[in-house]
C-alpha cells in the first residue's frame, strides 16, 4: 500500500503539437489525467481527439511537446514503448485477428511463437484471474469473428489488461454497442477504475460523459479549451464549449403531411447464410412527407431490411415497391435511378472506397449521372466543383477533396456519405444509424437535413439503435424484434413503452 500523499498524475500532457501537412491536428496540448480516474474527452469532428490518442499509444509522434507516466517524462517511440509503459488502447476499429480464437488474439504478439502446452495453460489462468477481477465474460475458446461486437471490445480489454495495461484509452467505445452491451463496458470501467486503473475515454455521447466520468475536457479545432469535474457542468454547456455555439439538443419540426405511398414493404422475408430468417414476414408502407423510424436493439433483422430494400441483398419472399414499382428484378443502381438513395449503417463496408480521394467518394455510385459528363467520359471539373459545394454545404473539415478518404476523421467520413446521398434530392431516402460516430453540432445538422427532406415531401425510412434519434425524428415508429415487426408507435410513446417492445416484452 503506498500512502504517497500527492501521487504524480497519470498522464501529464505538455506542449503537444502534432500537424499533417496543413492540417493542424494538435495545437500546444496540456492536459493532466489523475491516477484511479475516467477523464473524458469530447470534441467536433476531426477536433484532434484520437490523433492526441494515438501520440499517447505511440501510433504517431509528436512534433513538439513532452508526455510524462507516473511523474517521468518518456519518449513514446511505438505502441511496443507504450505498452511496456503500461498504456493500453482499444481502437474505434477493432485490431484483432478474426479468425483466431480469443486466447490466441489476447497472446499474440506477447509469447513471441506458437502457445504451446504450459504456456497456453499459464496465458489460460491469468486470463481467467482478469476476467474473474474485472468481470470480463467472454469464452476465451470462442473464434473473434462469432463474437458480437461486444464481447469483442472485452477481448481487446482483456489483452490491454494482459500486457499490463495501468492507463487505458478507448476511443469511441460504445459507437457499436447496443445500450445493453455499453451498460455492461461501463460496469467494467467502474470496475478498473476502482481497481487503480486510469481510464481515458473519448465519446459523442454527452449521456455517458455524466454517467460515468470523474473529469472532462473539451477539445475544439485541435486545442484543449476547456477541463471541467463533471459533477459541475452540464451536457449543454458541454455542447457549448465543443462547437463554440449553442446547440439545439431537441430537434424542431412541425406536423407531417403524408401523401401518396413511396415505399411499400409485402411480407418480406430475409436470410441469412445459414438460412435463419432475419426478416419475418414483414410489412409496412413509407409515404411521401414522412419520416417512419424502426426502433429495435441492433441485431433485430433492421439491417438486413434496409439492405434487402437498398438491393444489396436479395430477400427469400416478399415484394418490395419504390413508388409503385416492383424492384425485385432491380440491382442497387437501377433501384437509385429510381430515385432511392441509401445512407448504409456501416460507412467503410459499403458507404466509402477509404483509399480513393475525397471528390471520388462523394459521386460514389453515382458517377453515372448526366451531370458528371457524357458517354465515357467524366467532367472531373464539374466532380470536384460539386465536391467542394458539398464540404461547404455540410462542413467537411479539412475541405480538401483531393484528400485520400481514410485521413478524414470518423465523423467527416459520416459527413460525405450523408451529403452525397442526402444532396441526389432522392423521393425516397432510407438511413441507417445517420449520426453514429458524429458530433452534437452535426447531429443537428443532419438532423435537420432529414426533416427538410420530409418537409419537401420525400419519403424518409430511418433505422437508428439510438432510440432519442427515433424518437426525435420519427412521425411514426415501428418497433422491430427477432425479425418482426412488433408493433407501431407514434413519437409520443415513451422511451419505457418502446423499450419494453424493443425487449420483446410488450406490444
Ligand atoms: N494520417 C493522417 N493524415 C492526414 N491528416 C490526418 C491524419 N490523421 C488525422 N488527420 C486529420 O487530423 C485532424 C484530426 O483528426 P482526428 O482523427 O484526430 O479527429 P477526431 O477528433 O478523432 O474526430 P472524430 O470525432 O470524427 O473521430 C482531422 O482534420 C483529420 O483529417
Ligand atoms: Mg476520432
Amino acid at each position: 500500500m503506498s500512502l504517497d500523499p500527492s501521487p504524480a498524475p497519470a498522464i501529464e500532457l505538455v506542449g503537444i503539437d502534432k500537424k499533417f501537412g496543413p492540417v493542424h491536428a494538435n495545437k500546444n496540448i496540456n492536459l493532466t489525467v489523475a491516477r484511479g480516474s475516467i477523464h473524458g474527452i469530447i470534441g467536433e469532428n476531426g477536433a484532434g481527439k484520437s490523433t492526441l490518442m494515438s501520440i499517447i499509444y505511440g501510433f504517431y509522434q509528436a512534433d513538439q511537446g513532452q508526455i510524462r507516466i507516473n511523474g517521468k517524462p518518456i519518449v513514446i517511440r511505438d505502441s511496443q514503448t507504450a505498452i511496456s509503459s503500461g498504456i493500453g488502447m482499444v481502437h474505434q476499429h477493432f485490431m484483432l485477428v478474426e479468425n483466431f480464437t480469443v486466447l490466441e488474439n489476447v497472446v499474440l504478439g506477447v509469447e513471441g511463437g506458437a502457445l504451446l502446452g504450459r504456456d497456453a495453460a499459464r496465458a489460460r489462468e491469468e486470463l481467467k484471474r482478469l476476467q474473474k477481477d474485472y468481470g470480463l465474460e467472454v469464452d476465451l475458446d470462442a473464434i473473434v469473428e462469432e463474437l458480437p461486437v461486444g464481447a469483442q471490445q472485452r477481448v481487446e480489454i482483456l489483452k490491454a489488461l494482459y500486457r499490463g495495461a495501468d492507463i487505458l484509452i478507448l476511443d469511441e467505445p460504445t459507437g457499436v454497442l447496443t445500450p445493453a452491451e455499453a451498460d455492461h463496458l461501463f460496469n467494467v470501467l467502474r470496475v478498473l477504475r476502482e481497481q487503480g486503473k486510469t481510464i481515458l475515454l473519448i465519446t459523442h455521447k454527452l449521456r455517458e460523459i455524466m454517467a460515468i466520468t470523474d473529469t472532462v475536457s473539451v477539445m475544439r479545432r485541435g486545442e484543449m479549451v476547456a477541463t471541467r469535474a463533471t459533477a459541475e457542468t452540464t451536457v449543454e454547456e458541454l455542447a457549448e464549449l465543443m462547437v463554440g455555439r449553442r446547440v439545439l439538443l431537441h430537434v424542431e419540426k412541425g406536423e407531417a403531411k403524408p401523401g401518396p405511398v413511396l415505399l411499400s414493404v409485402k411480407n418480406l422475408t430475409v436470410k441469412d447464410s445459414r438460412g435463419l430468417k432475419m426478416v419475418d414476414n414483414v410489412s409496412f408502407d413509407v409515404r411521401a412527407g414522412e419520416i417512419v423510424g424502426i426502433a429495435g436493439v441492433a441485431g433485430n433483422g433492421q439491417s438486413e431490411l434496409l439492405e434487402a430494400i437498398a438491393g444489396i441483398r436479395k430477400p427469400s419472399s416478399g415484394e418490395i415497391l419504390i413508388d409503385g414499382q416492383p424492384v425485385a428484378e432491380l440491382d442497387a443502381a437501377r433501384r437509385r435511378e429510381l430515385g432511392l438513395a441509401h445512407i448504409p449503417e456501416d460507412r467503410h463496408h459499403m458507404g466509402l472506397v477509404l483509399k480513393f480521394e475525397e471528390y471520388e467518394n462523394s459521386i460514389l455510385g453515382y458517377h453515372r449521372d448526366q451531370r458528371y459528363g457524357r458517354g465515357a467520359f467524366l467532367d472531373l471539373e464539374a466532380i470536384r466543383k460539386d465536391a467542394e459545394d458539398k464540404i461547404a454545404k455540410y462542413d467537411i473539415r479539412p475541405p480538401n477533396p483531393r484528400l485520400k478518404t481514410a485521413n478524414f476523421s470518423g465523423g467527416n467520413q459520416q459527413k460525405i456519405v450523408v451529403a452525397r446521398e442526402i444532396e441526389r434530392d432522392p423521393k425516397l431516402l432510407i438511413v441507417g444509424q445517420p449520426t453514429r460516430g458524429v458530433d452534437v453540432g452535426a447531429i443537428e445538422f443532419i438532423h435537420r437535413r432529414i426533416i427538410e427532406r420530409r418537409d419537401a415531401g420525400k419519403a424518409v425510412l430511418l433505422v437508428s439503435v439510438e432510440l432519442d434519434e427515433i424518437r426525435s425524428l420519427s412521425d411514426r415508429i415501428l418497433v422491430m424484434f427477432a425479425g418482426k415487426i412488433v408493433g407501431e408507435k407514434t413519437s409520443e410513446a415513451g422511451e419505457q413503452t418502446l423499450g419494453l417492445m424493443m425487449a420483446g416484452i410488450a406490444a
